[in-house]
């Protein structure tokens, strides 16, 4: 039997096509049976009129909630359907008839629902945030690959840190070696790009974090470039594009699932270059003003010093002040990596930039431009407590044909969240994983 996908129905207008999927919801009234099918690709109603066919009818009324059913019609226009056509059925082959299903449309808390995940991706909002999500990785990819970049992945079990000890998974590796799970392919990418000039790698990413927010996961997807001969504002400009094509393709491919989730897409619509780009010193002083002239001390509880990190409030209070994505560059030193490159006239301020999206989400991009000389990188393994024996291999890249080189890596998470406008990074993948959630 050959099968026709509900996405495609508008192309059959008067024909008798065959569907596969499962019972999304189902209404009946007196002689008719209203059958709500979902097959992945869009939610379609196929009618059944009892004088036609009471046997038929008799077992479309007796369907629950998501059996697995294959319906035959006859594909009909209809102005008010959302999808312009709904079906006259003529045959029904139930597979499977259920009358337990566990979500029903009435409202569940969130931690049924996230226990119930791998049929909570069923409904319609969470399809509709797993698409968006699909479209974000594909405006990446194609980004990436359209600009020159060859797709270099790095490694997960890795025998070091990249973003810092504290955030490490540990794994038993082969005898009695332990592993960490990647916090960031970075400076694996710094390798690749001295192959490729510009590579870029794309993959999960573990970080052991302690914190119970709505921007955290524990392990997350993220995309990084990284390219050689480039500075700092070369990664501000990449990650600027970056963004706005990812915007685009998500408000060209995705208007019907971003009007499911009652989207307001003209705070997408809004977003166009530049992006601001503030020295943390200026930001430090919006903070400051901001706190001084608050009447609202709720948002910014306390007065920020210069050499502090962004908490959620200060990143929220920056990013309104501009209604469009606004990167921030120049970090103090001390609270960065080791591996990033310095202002030359001020060693106290890192070439690292983070981009700030809009809508209180947050921190997306964090990246910058890498030390490039050997004597420095060697210096600041000490000074970060990291052993040197370990990063010789990294230290090679600054022995054989060292350059300036940046890049940045940008969460798939947090992004999607800001594009779907929802609450919480949970909803935006498949099965998450936090701090207290390691199931389904
Ligand atoms: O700022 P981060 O830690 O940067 C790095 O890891 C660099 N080594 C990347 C590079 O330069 N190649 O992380 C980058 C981005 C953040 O801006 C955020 O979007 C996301 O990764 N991210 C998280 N997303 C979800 N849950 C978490 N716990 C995240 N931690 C970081
Ligand atoms: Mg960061």
């Amino acid at each position: 039997m050959s099968q026709t996908y509900i996405d495609q129905l508008k192309g059959h207008i008067g024909e008798s096509v065959t569907l596969k999927g499962w019972l999304y919801n189902k209404r009946s009234s007196g002689k008719l049976v209203f059958l709500q099918l979902r097959d992945g690709t869009g939610i379609v109603q196929c009618v059944v009129f009892k004088p036609n066919n009471e046997e038929l009818f008799e077992t479309a009324n007796s369907l629950g909630q998501e059996s697995s059913i294959i319906v035959t019609g006859t594909v009909k226009e209809d102005t008010r359907s959302s999808i312009g056509v709904e079906l006259d059925v003529t045959g029904l082959e139930v597979l499977q008839n259920v009358h337990d299903y566990p979500i029903t449309p009435k409202e569940h808390g969130t931690e049924f629902l996230m226990d119930h995940r791998h049929l909570w991706i069923r409904s319609k909002k969470q399809h509709a945030v797993l698409k968006v999500r699909h479209t974000v990785i594909k405006a990446v990819r194609d980004y990436f690959d359209n600009n020159g970049f060859t797709l270099a992945d790095t490694p997960i079990f890795t025998p070091a840190a990249c973003e810092g000890t504290t955030t490490l998974f540990e794994v038993d590796y082969f005898d009695d070696e332990k592993a960490y799970l990647t916090q960031s392919g970075q400076l694996y990418n710094e390798a690749t790009a001295a192959a490729f000039g510009k590579s870029y790698a794309f993959g999960p990413t573990f970080r052991a974090e302690k914190s119970k927010t709505r921007r955290h996961l524990t392990e997350f997807w993220m995309v990084e470039p990284e390219v050689a001969y480039a500075s700092y504002e070369d990664m501000m400009d990449l990650g600027e594009g970056l963004i706005l094509s990812i915007v685009e393709r998500v408000l060209s491919d995705r208007q019907e699932e971003l009007k499911t989730l009652e989207r307001d897409i003209s705070k997408l619509e809004a977003i166009s270059g530049p992006f601001p780009r503030l020295h943390y010193d200026d930001a430090v002083k919006m903070l400051q003003e901001g706190y001084d002239s608050s009447t609202n001390l709720s948002l910014l509880d306390k007065r920020f010093e210069w050499g502090g990190d962004f908490g959620a409030p200060d990143e929220t209070y920056l990013s309104n002040q501009f209604g469009k994505p606004v990167f921030v560059h120049h970090f103090p030193t001390a609270i960065k990596g080791f591996y990033f490159e310095v202002d030359k006239d001020r060693p106290e301020c890192a070439l690292g930039i983070d981009l700030l999206a809009p809508e209180g989400y947050g921190e997306i991009i964090g990246g910058g431009e890498r030390a490039a000389s050997l004597d420095y990188l060697i210096e600041q393994l000490k000074a970060h407590d990291l052993p040197q024996e370990t990063f010789e291999w990294y230290l090679d890249l600054r022995r054989y044909g060292s350059v300036p080189h940046a890049g940045f890596g940008m969460g798939i998470e947090r992004t999607v969240a800001w594009m779907c406008g929802i609450e919480h990074v949970r909803e935006t993948i498949p099965f998450p994983r936090m701090l207290y959630r390691l199931r389904p």
